[in-house]
């Protein structure tokens, strides 16, 4: 009796941990400039991931030096943060059952000449340097950008009222 308590005390405590998952996205300057914002967000929310967080800024350099830190040794480095700081960028967390994987998935290969057709980069945009959205590449990354973009405040807890018609329990 005991060890089927347990299973089902597991069983939640696993799936609860699963649902929320969260990612950090990043629509980036052109996708703004290119007035992609709303259909970017769109195919978040259709797929049933939950907002969490979500602002408008124009980033600075340095804060792009950190969020791009693992790449710093790179050559495309400095372009990259030219790039990302020409404008304002619409950075966001979404929630989630594998969100971080899936966000990936829905965005498209990091080049767009090799995004399959029907992801956001597939669809939208051409070139390696103007590829319209920022997805975390794993759950710790995803938890060190959220901590630089976002203080604990402006992440918001609430239930989508159909949660339970995206989820079986
Ligand atoms: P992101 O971090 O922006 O979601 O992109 P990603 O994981 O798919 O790719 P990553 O390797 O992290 O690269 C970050 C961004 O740098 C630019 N990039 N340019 N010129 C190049 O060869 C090159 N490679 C990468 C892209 O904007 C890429 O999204
Ligand atoms: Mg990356």
């Amino acid at each position: 009796m005991i060890g089927i308590l347990l299973y089902i005390f597991y069983f939640f405590v696993k799936t609860m941990a699963g649902n929320s998952e969260r990612t950090f996205i990043m629509i980036k300057p052109d996708g703004v400039q290119r007035g992609l914002v709303g259909k970017i967000i769109k195919k978040f929310e259709q797929k049933g991931f939950r907002l969490v967080a979500m602002k408008f800024l124009w980033p600075s350099e340095e804060l792009l030096q950190k969020h791009y830190a693992d790449l710093s040794s790179k050559p495309f480095f400095p372009g990259l943060v030219k790039y990302m700081s020409s404008g304002p960028v619409v950075p966001m967390v979404w929630e989630g059952l594998g969100v971080v994987k899936t966000g990936r998935v829905l965005l498209g290969a990091t080049n767009p000449a090799d995004s399959a057709p029907g992801t956001i980069r597939g669809d939208l945009c051409i070139q390696v340097g103007r590829n319209i959205c920022h997805g975390s590449d794993s759950v710790e990354s995803a938890n060190k950008e959220i901590n630089l973009w976002f203080n604990e405040k402006e992440l918001v807890q609430w239930t989508p009222a159909a949660k339970t018609w995206v989820y079986e329990d």
